[in-house]
């Protein structure tokens, strides 16, 4: 699929949490970056005719249908910018590799590994047509979070021996909170450990360049039973009142694992919404022979690096701004110390991708990354299911990460 005289006409599939934040991206990248094509922000789509309207109005979208099919196989879409829960990934996802067009799909790729696999596979497949397909693990694109890449990629770490990530949320404590998709297995695939703890797993394997081989692992649901909701969209949602009819939670609340990566690191990872008091507190510390850094998704603008190679007197931890025109993603935004935000990531995701698309190289996490994340997700719940058992991560075929 080439560009239409430069312009990638993009067709998005749901406009709430994150189609607002694909929305922002959108409009936002061709303003901020120089880029070899330009994103045209053509057609919005969702289920309720009146809404999709409105949406379409209030986030920057030309026309809206209510039939993701349409947008898929209309000749003048380009990319298909799937924003919805994790139940039709697949179906729209392989619909329009199959129409030829470049796809952008939110994480986790699917709801199991059968369907991340046959997505691989169509992607693989639309790449030899021109076809490009990437996953929106977009906390890669958080300038702090390339700059601990690349101080690991340049050795000074030395060899990583462990790895510690959180992911901690709070918004399900309360018990009346309502069952909302998120909360439901056939629509989400998994809880916390799908939704928070796929981003730290991804994150922490870019960042190190190495895979998760093994893993041993608990998962809770400790509210069991909730009331149905009057309507729900994003994180955000209302039980139907006093006396409300209930459903059971079909996912977890949280999930915990130890696991080894090939490249001999130790890791722990925590994925919780009963994390009382923590918001989106997600938090990575990386240790290696050489230093450490650690990074927390809460002060997104900042790295913390010791370099163990400095005289002991002088060592420390750094506390690097990460706001320097030389960081990545930095010299298109603000004078240094002039800090960015959350939807930041975004735009960077959609710069990437654009660039790749227009340049006609492969966009990172391919489609084959986001199973192997998937393939770790499973080995979590299998592990889970068995006990805690030491459980291997069955292999994939996916590169190394871009
Ligand atoms: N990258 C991130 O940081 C991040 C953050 C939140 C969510 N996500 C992922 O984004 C996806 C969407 O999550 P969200 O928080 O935006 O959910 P949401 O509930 O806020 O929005 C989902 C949207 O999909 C629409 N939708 C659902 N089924 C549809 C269908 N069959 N046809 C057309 N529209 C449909 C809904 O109407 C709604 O507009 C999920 O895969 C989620 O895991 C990623």
């Amino acid at each position: 699929m080439s560009t239409t005289n430069n312009e990638l006409r993009v067709g998005m599939v749901g406009y709430a949490f994150m189609g607002a934040a694909h929305s922002q991206a959108w409009r936002t990248v061709n303003r901020v970056y120089d880029l070899p094509a330009r994103a045209r922000m053509a057609l919005v789509c969702g289920r309720d005719p009146g809404k999709v309207a409105d949406a379409a109005d209030r986030l920057g979208w030309e026309e809206h249908t209510t039939d993701w099919r349409e947008l898929v196989n209309r000749p003048d879409i380009d990319v298909v910018d799937i924003c919805t829960p994790g139940d039709s990934h697949a179906e729209i996802a392989l619909a329009a590799l199959a129409a030829g067009k470049h796809v952008l799909c939110e994480k986790p790729l699917a709801n199991t590994v059968a369907e991340a696999r046959e997505m691989a596979a169509a992607a693989a497949t639309a790449q030899a047509g021109g076809a490009r397909s990437m996953c929106g693990f977009n906390y890669r694109r958080v300038p702090a979070v390339a700059l601990m890449r690349q101080l690991i990629a340049d050795g000074r770490l030395g060899e990583i021996r462990h790895v510690r990530a959180v992911y901690l949320q709070d918004w399900i404590v309360d018990p009346q909170f309502p069952l909302v998709w998120r909360l439901r297995k056939e629509v989400s695939g998994s809880g916390a450990l799908g939704d928070i703890g796929a981003h730290i797993i991804d994150l922490t394997q870019y960042v190190t360049g190495q895979r998760i081989s093994g893993v041993s692992a608990v998962t809770e649901t400790f509210v069991k039973e909730r009331p149905l909701p009057a309507e729900s969209s994003g994180l955000a949602a209302q039980a139907d009142g006093a006396g409300a009819a209930t459903g059971q939670v079909t996912v977890d609340d949280a999930a915990i694992f130890v696991a080894r990566l090939d490249g001999g690191a130790l890791a722990t990872y925590e994925a919780t919404r009963f994390a009382t008091g923590r918001k989106n507190a997600l938090r990575v510390e990386i240790n290696g022979s050489l230093g450490s850094v650690a990074f927390d998704l809460e002060r997104l603008n900042e790295l913390e690096f010791l370099d163990a190679t400095r005289p002991a007197a002088e060592q420390g931890f750094n506390r690097i701004l990460v706001t320097e025109a030389e960081h990545p993603y930095l010299s298109a935004w603000w004078p240094p110390g002039h800090i960015i935000g959350y939807e930041h990531s975004f735009t960077h995701q959609m710069r990437d991708f654009i660039e790749a698309v227009a340049t006609g190289v492969d966009p990172s996490p391919s489609f084959a990354e986001a199973l192997q994340v998937q393939l770790v997700l499973d080995a979590v719940t299998r592990s889970a299911d068995l006990g805690s058992s030491w459980t291997e991560v069955e292999p994939s075929l996916a590169t190394a990460a871009a």
